[in-house]
This record gives C-alpha cells, structure tokens and sequence, in this order.
C-alpha cells in the first residue's frame, strides 16, 4: 500500500553533514521525496511535536537538542513507507540500533541520534500536518 510518513533529519545531522548520505538511502531504496524543507525549530514548534515526551526525564535535553540547529523535515512517499521507514532508521537507542540501520550506521547516542521517523498512520498525519499545514 503506497502511503507517506514523515521524517526529521535532527540538527546533528545538518551538523555532521550526513544530509545527502542520509537521503540517498531512502532514494537508493525506491521512496519518492515529494516535499522537503530546511528550518530551525522554535522552542514551541519542538515542545508539540514531542508532547508525549512531556515531564519525562529526557525530555528537557531533547528540547535543547532539537532546537539546536536546523532540521530537514520531508514527507517520503512509498509502498509500505511508514514501517519501512521505521526499519531503515533502526532502534532509539543508537547503541542497540542494528548496523546497517541509520543509526546503527552513524550514531552513538541519544538524543543525538540523527534522525525522526513517524510510528504510526496516526503520528503521520499529525506530523506531517505540523510541519507542511496538510493532511495528506
Ligand atoms: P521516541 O519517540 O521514544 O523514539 P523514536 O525517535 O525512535 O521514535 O523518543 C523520541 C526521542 O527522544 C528519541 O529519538 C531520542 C529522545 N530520547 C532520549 O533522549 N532518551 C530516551 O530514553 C528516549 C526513549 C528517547
């Protein structure tokens, strides 16, 4: 079923130059990047788009981090995109993420772990929404 998801290139990513390697695997793999965009979260955009993090023990960090730098968020279409995507990406934890994964390839760390991916058709839509103002 062809369906699209969201994803979050994070300021580590941007700042460690990973961008094109990044993409081009999602590209190499036969996903469609159909919107694309370079910005800097505020503190307000980061604070809704990881509300279910709220009051956890990480979730000030996260907030410092992601408002860091810029991000790229995308919306990457394909059969099956979502739990693809979230295949490709691997485990949170860098540490446990499988090599061959994104973070399993070029990541150590949380929260620094490169990349966002949507879990779900539900955060997907809310994600997508959030960033590109469309339900699509
Ligand atoms: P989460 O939504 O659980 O994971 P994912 O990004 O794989 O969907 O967590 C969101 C981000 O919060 C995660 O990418 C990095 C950060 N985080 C931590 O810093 N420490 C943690 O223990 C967890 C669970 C997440």
């Amino acid at each position: 079923m062809k369906e699209r998801t969201f994803v979050l290139l994070k300021p580590d990513a941007v700042r460690r130059k990973l961008i094109g390697r990044i993409i081009q695997r999602f590209e190499d793999k036969g996903f469609e990047i159909v919107e694309m965009k370079m910005i800097t979260l505020s503190k307000e955009m980061a604070e809704e788009f990881y509300k279910m993090h709220k009051g956890k023990d990480f979730y000030e960090r996260l907030i410092e981090f992601m408002t860091s730098g810029r991000v790229v968020a995308m919306i990457i279409e394909g059969e099956n995109a979502i739990s693809v995507v979230r295949k490709m990406i691997g485990k949170t934890n860098p540490a446990e993420a499988e090599p061959g994964t994104i973070r399993g390839d070029f990541a150590l760390s949380t929260p620094d772990n490169l990349i966002h991916a949507s879990d779900s058709k539900e955060n997907a839509e809310r994600e997508i929404k959030l960033f590109f103002g469309k339900l699509e």
